[in-house]
């Protein structure tokens, strides 16, 4: 969507992952606090996203919705300004449908008095769900609110959740600056994996203003190893997906925050060519041994090596599949160890991945400069 937001995937917070509808002001403000003072902030993790449950079940006599008055009776606004004033921004939700997934009221036929309201209390993106939709399709019942909120001259990043359905990668890069597409993730190896498999076939469709959307991230959440986490943030990176925390961002362990805060894989994320990176090569048993790559800025590449294995293996990236001229030689950047692999390496590069791990590289050349994909 052209209005000047999301030139790169959008990174902050959601309530959803791990509060689910156990949300009030108090869990956003710590929230807020919790990501300048570890530091998130600064890395690029700026929206502060409150999902569904944020409202009362009934919409009030002027027919605005209405925050619960129970979780959030400072109100919306309140929230915003203490948001805004730690340099953060602030994303509400609502739903394209007669109601919320959680029975809130929707904004379908609504779309234009919401969109006033959000843009009244000083909300920056809204992420638009797909329950109780009438039937109706999303290609027909999105582009309002796109006009509403448009309308209301605020800029407001427009996050589609319409869980994939009738592939929105084909429409809906004129309607939102992200569309969801797949089902909810959840906190599983299964869950995580099989997202990823869907959202790389749409990677022709991302770029700038326009991003698919696998879903938030559950790093932290406690379902996965770290192994399995590392290679969820780096497949995440690489797809140029949102970075959207899922996790409690007041009580990490430094384990997650190491992952959440690797400067290096934010940077592949947020990389200016905004090219997604895809699935180039698979071997081994079930196809278990994988090599996910894609272009950078400066003729550089981006290199996973991804093991899906139940056991180590070594994976081998060929430079045929990296869209690598056969004479082009590169160094290589590990973005996990930090530190640049010895010498220059050229056809192939091939390490030993334990099972569920992924490893991350930058390939620069120091030569040729023959990148073609
Ligand atoms: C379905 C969405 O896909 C989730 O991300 C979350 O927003 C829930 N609805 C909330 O009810």
């Amino acid at each position: 969507l052209n209005n000047g937001l999301a030139k790169t995937p959008q990174m902050g917070w959601n309530s959803w992952n791990f509060f689910a509808c156990n949300i009030n002001e108090a869990v956003i403000k710590e929230t807020a606090d919790a990501l300048i003072s570890t530091g998130l902030a600064k890395l690029g993790y700026t929206y502060v996203n409150i999902d569904d449950c944020w409202s009362a079940s009934k919409r009030n006599s002027k027919g605005d919705l209405v925050p619960d008055p129970k979780s959030f009776p400072s109100g919306i606004k309140a929230l915003a300004d203490y948001i805004h004033d730690k340099g953060l921004k602030l994303g509400i939700y609502s739903d394209a449908g007669v109601f919320t997934c959680q029975v809130r009221p929707g904004s379908l036929h609504y779309e234009n008095g919401d969109a006033e309201l959000f843009a009244s209390w000083g909300v920056d993106y809204l992420k638009y769900d797909n329950c109780y939709n009438l039937g109706i399709k999303p290609e027909k019942r999105y582009p309002p609110m796109r006009e509403a909120l448009n309308a209301t001259g605020r800029t407001i990043f427009y996050s589609l959740c319409e869980w994939g359905v009738d592939d929105p990668a084909l429409w809906a890069g004129k309607v939102g600056n992200s569309w969801r597409t797949t089902d909810d993730i959840n906190d599983t190896w299964a869950s995580m994996t099989t997202i990823a498999d869907l959202n790389d076939k749409w990677a022709s469709y991302a770029g700038p203003g326009g991003w698919n959307d696998p879903d938030m991230l559950e790093v932290g959440n406690g379902g996965m190893t770290h192994q399995e986490y590392r290679a969820h943030f780096s497949i995440w990176a690489l797809m140029k997906a949102p970075l959207l925390i899922g996790c409690d961002v007041r009580n990490m362990t430094a384990e997650t925050m190491k992952i959440l805060s690797n400067g290096e894989v934010i940077a592949v994320n947020q990389d200016p060519l905004g090219i997604q990176g895809r699935k180039v090569f698979v071997e081994g048993a079930g196809n278990c041994s994988q090599v996910w790559a894609g272009p950078l800025s400066g003729n550089r590449v981006v290199v996973a090596l991804w093991n899906r294995c139940q056991q180590a293996a070594i994976i081998t990236a060929k430079w045929e599949t990296l869209g690598l001229h056969q004479t082009t030689s590169v160094s290589v950047r590990d973005l996990w160890e930090h530190e640049d692999v010895l010498g220059n390496v050229d056809t192939t590069f091939g390490v030993e991945v334990d099972s569920h791990d992924c490893k991350l590289y930058v390939f620069t050349p120091t030569n040729t400069l023959h990148v073609q994909m």
